[in-house]
């Protein structure tokens, strides 16, 4: 039972936080532009984090320090930076060979791990994430980097060698475009950004790399090993408000991909301002309001694990979170008793706590915004069906369970992005499937139950709406050799591994005439190494 005051609570004493969690005030002022770490010295941002601490003069929000409010001439010196490393595909990095590449980032990544405690700890103070996220957030980082270096050679592999067509013989390999302005979200603002930084920087483009409002200080210990690893210009990073920052960038015209993960409507913005849309390429991650179908014969031990995971883990602050229920009327009653006991057996608490799963949010309007949804829900009669669901004290949010939800309600289309579970029973499968059908949005979607012949049907219904069907289990975006994706509202283009690596890069091939003038000629420039795009090499 959390009321208000049992939340407040939860929070620290500043003596209750474990040493090696303590963090000092971190003043940045540092940003790298062409390869130099410059100081800056203008309005700063301050940072808070979304825990508070308990003080004699009551709860007071922790304060970590600041980082630099750069205006719109630091964006435009990122950009000249970023614009010269390229110099139209002639700089250093993209007319570098793919071998020479993998080596700078394997460098980097190298490096990289070595911060792993102090941007685990960051990740903690700046989202709140649990420990056990942060951790799992930067390990699969570098596991991605790594698996991206293994893809990198594996594409250059298999593009090694000619292809002979109708009489012509090519060689077709993928090229960088330019420069990328790459934007990550704050549920994740390693992982994501980092899943498009580093294919568009292994395919040999630039990149002015600008961190999400929050999770700007977890980058930090990177600007050194980011300006001794990659030639000058090559990683350039911006901090500011999107409007002031990004706006001239993308006014510019100088960007040729926008990798944004964020909402549809500034990534709408964002590509509006390019002056030639036609040479802007945008890979989008944006909102879902991905359901769970839960149907008459669902195992209700793995719908209910996996339900409780895909609504709450991190807060239910994942694009992939479950964000609608449709519980088939048959076994509505059990499940909902079994969701409401599992519910209450989540750990609430602060990020460094084991097996912590509800944690102090950061945007302080969110906790107001849920309030709104679950009070809009009431007057149209759900109810708030766990006990002190929907209390909350500064920025913790007690999951709210809100039951029977209709379309009548803002709940059952908005997506809510925190810890509330709206519910809805259904005697019709095509009340889930319109409900996915007329949806914004088309990410994932969950389906629980054993009956081949009912999920079969179902499969074949929901592929042609969403981008991926979870059979008895949450949505999620892994594993990362998975294409991750989705349709309207929710994604443009597509992210894996692989997918990636197309993402940030154009198809180009070499061809000639299959003649033996031109055959030799190919054979000299391999043999000879008199090309780095033309060759046969090998990479190991
Ligand atoms: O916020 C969206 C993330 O890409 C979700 O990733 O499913 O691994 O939590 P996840």
């Amino acid at each position: 039972m959390y009321m208000n005051g049992v939340l407040h609570d939860i929070f620290p004493k500043e003596s209750d936080i474990p040493t090696e969690y303590q963090l000092a005030d971190i003043h940045q002022t540092e940003y790298l532009i062409n390869g130099e770490i410059r100081h800056w010295k203008g309005p700063m941002q301050e940072v808070r984090s979304p825990i508070f601490i308990r003080t004699g003069n009551g709860l007071e929000q922790k304060r970590l320090g600041s980082y630099p409010l750069m205006g719109e001439k630091e964006a435009m010196e990122a950009l000249r930076a970023a614009v010269e490393a390229y110099s139209n595909g002639r700089g250093k990095w993209p007319a570098m060979s793919v071998a020479d590449r993998i080596d700078h980032v394997k460098e980097f990544v190298g490096r990289m791990k070595k911060q792993r405690q102090e941007m685990v700890k960051l990740l903690m103070w700046e989202i709140g994430k649990s420990r056990h996220h942060s951790e799992t957030e930067f390990d699969r980082t570098i596991a991605y980097i790594n698996d991206t270096i293994e893809a990198v050679k594996e594409l250059d592999r298999l593009s090694s060698r000619f292809t002979s067509e109708e009489g012509v013989i090519g060689q077709i390999k993928r090229a960088p475009l330019g420069v990328v302005l790459c934007m990550g979200p704050y549920n994740y603002p390693l992982n994501e950004t980092f899943t498009t930084m580093i294919p568009a920087l292994i395919m040999g483009n630039p990149v002015i790399f600008k961190p999400p409002r929050f999770g700007v200080l977890v980058h930090r210990p990177l600007l050194e090993i980011f300006r001794d690893c990659f030639p000058p210009g090559v990683v350039n990073t911006v901090y500011g408000k999107g409007e002031v920052v990004a706006k001239p960038l993308m006014t510019s015209g100088g960007i040729s991909v926008l990798a944004f993960i964020g909402s549809s409507k500034v990534a709408g913005m964002l590509k509006k301002l390019h002056p030639q849309p036609h040479r802007l390429r945008s890979c989008l991650g944006l909102e879902a309001k991905n359901p769970a179908i839960i149907l008459a014969d669902a195992d209700l031990d793995v719908a209910v694990k996996e339900c409780l995971l895909g609504a709450l883990s991190f807060n239910g602050q994942r694009c992939t979170a479950l964000k609608m229920f449709f519980v088939h009327y048959k076994i509505a009653d059990e499940f909902m008793e079994r969701f409401v006991t599992a519910v209450s057996n989540m750990k609430i608490g602060m990020p460094w706590e084991d097996k912590v799963e509800i944690t102090p949010m950061p945007e302080m309007d969110r906790i107001s915004y849920l309030d709104g949804l679950v009070k809009d829900a009431l007057q149209k009669g759900a109810q708030v069906v766990n006990e002190g669901g929907g209390a909350s004290c500064q920025t913790l949010f007690y999951p709210a369970i809100l039951a029977p939800v209709n379309n009548e309600m803002r709940v059952y289309h908005e997506e809510q992005f925190g810890p509330v579970i709206p519910i809805a029973a259904f005697a019709d499968i095509e009340t889930p499937v319109r409900y996915i059908m007329e949806s914004k949005y088309g990410q994932q979607a969950s389906v629980f139950g054993k009956d081949p012949d009912k999920i079969g049907e179902l499969i074949d219904l929901l592929v042609n709406q969403v981008c991926r069907v979870n059979i008895n289990c949450q949505c999620q975006r892994g594993p990362d050799n998975f294409p991750f994706t989705g349709r309207k509202d929710s994604a443009e283009l597509t992210l894996s591994v692989t997918d990636a690596l197309r993402v940030f890069s154009i198809r180009t091939m070499v061809a000639a005439k299959n003649t033996d003038l031109n055959k030799n000629l190919f054979a000299e420039i391999t043999r000879e190494h008199k090309s780095k795009f033309l060759t046969t090499d090998y990479l190991f």
